[in-house]
């Protein structure tokens, strides 16, 4: 027999309680269970970040982690964020600078930019960055690199970097 368990937790602020196949990953739940098809399946495999959902406001790629482990979090998608007539701040300047073409990475891409701005802000510090007792500063750079992991294959970067620069409230230099 399959095994399953129970999990409840909490999406865009409503209880969910669902009986899953303790296999089910984070981003099938999601998608398949509760119909929230915002957050993508780009790869499967944690390499394109198009899966990002925020979880107790950290982000994670949802297709790498088992929904069972996610007993009484806090789970926000891109559906949580904002809605048609009243975009979350960082949906509004993806319009705003045309952040994306075809669309399949975005919801990905804003949650790990909303996620990226809150990290700096808290002086959370990046792998890559040298002197970790040092409180990462808000700059293209560094929201670039953490940007990273999240893959376009359209390659709408440079206006997704401005997007994020225009909601951080620094100057984007393009390269
Ligand atoms: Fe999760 Fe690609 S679908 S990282
Ligand atoms: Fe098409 Fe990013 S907008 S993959």
């Amino acid at each position: 027999p399959v095994p399953t368990m129970p999990v409840s937790f909490e999406v865009n602020g409503r209880r969910q309680e669902l009986t899953l196949d303790t296999r089910t990953t984070l981003l099938d739940a999601l998608r398949e269970h509760l119909h929230l098809t915002g957050s993508k399946k780009g790869c499967d495999h944690g390499q394109c970040g198009a899966c990002t959902v925020m979880v107790n406001g950290v982000r994670i790629n949802s297709c790498l982690s088992l929904a069972v482990q996610h007993q009484g979090d806090k789970i926000t998608t891109i559906e949580g964020l904002g809605t048609p007539d009243k975009l979350h701040p960082m949906q509004a300047a993806f319009v705003k600078h045309d952040g994306y073409q075809c669309g399949y990475c975005t919801p990905g891409q804003i949650c790990s930019a909303v996620a990226v701005l809150d990290e700096i802000k808290r002086g959370i510090p990046s792998h890559v960055q040298a002197d970790v007792s040092a409180r990462p500063q808000v700059t293209n750079m560094e929201m670039r690199e953490r940007m990273s992991g999240n893959i376009c294959r359209c390659g709408a970067y440079s206006n997704i970097a401005e997007a994020m620069a225009d909601v951080a409230g620094v100057e984007e230099a393009r390269a």
